[in-house]
């Protein structure tokens, strides 16, 4: 059984219509990360931050997973293939492809969190700092269920372990600056894993990607998954 570690990237939701963070006119392009991406941008503007994802969630539930992603559904259910699909978006594309089991290291669009309980609660709409958690009801402690810089990725533990038995590491759509998530091909290179990036961009200096496959990952990825 051939073990395959799959980390996305932003790269990848954008041939659906959304936009990545650092490219040309990207989502930071528009906004202040401090302001609407960090834990010290929620805590001295919990509101803005709400309307910030609020407005996000409408794009990314109207926008349709692509080749890429339908080829990593279809390349889940392999019999030969043990896949460990890690995503840095909290857009829901690979969940609509019919992937499984997809890990959102940094959270989730559709899920508010409740800074007192912990309390992961389901928000399909809007989101409000003022809301009160239906679990422990406090008021004025929700947060949307997004990882913000400052604060730790989720599913951190089973990453490191799966990175460390993997044999080949496929970045996808990512422009590798943003960690932990940009080195863990370092990680499974480490520990003997083959490693392939498929990119619109060439990254400089990464020792640490034996392939670099350039161009749309729509049409990319698929061809690769089933020759792996
Ligand atoms: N196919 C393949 N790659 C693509 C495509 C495409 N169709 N379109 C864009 N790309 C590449 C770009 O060349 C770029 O290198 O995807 C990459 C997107 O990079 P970023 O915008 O930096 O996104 P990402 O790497 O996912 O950012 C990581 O940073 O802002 C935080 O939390 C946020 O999860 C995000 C993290």
């Amino acid at each position: 059984m051939k073990k395959v570690f799959i980390l996305m990237g932003a790269g990848i939701s954008a041939e659906s219509g959304l936009k990545t963070f650092r490219d040309a006119n990207g989502l930071w392009e528009n906004f202040k990360v401090e302001d609407v991406a960090s834990i010290e941008g929620f805590e001295k503007n919990p509101k803005q931050v709400h309307e910030f994802y609020n407005m996000l969630r409408p794009q990314m539930d109207k926008a349709l997973p692509n080749a890429a992603h339908i080829a990593i559904a279809d390349f889940e259910k392999r019999a030969d293939i043990s896949l460990y699909l890690v995503t840095q978006n909290v857009d829901l594309l690979h969940e609509k492809a019919g992937s499984k089991n997809v890990r959102h290291m940094h959270g989730r669009i559709d899920e508010t969190v409740c800074l007192k309980c912990g309390h992961v609660i389901k928000t399909p709409e809007k989101s409000a700092f003022d809301d009160v958690c239906d679990k422990c009801g406090a008021k004025g402690y929700l947060k949307p269920n997004i990882v913000f810089f400052g604060e730790m990725p989720m599913f951190m533990d089973e990453i490191e372990n799966e990175l460390k038995s993997c044999d080949v590491f496929v970045a996808v759509g990512t422009s590798g600056v943003v960690y932990p998530a940009a080195g863990f091909v370092q990680e499974a290179k480490y520990y003997g894993a083959e490693t392939y990036l498929f990119n619109l961009e060439y990254i400089e200096n990464n020792y640490y990607f034996d392939h670099q496959i350039l161009g749309k990952a729509s049409e990319t990825l698929p061809a690769f998954l089933q020759k792996l």
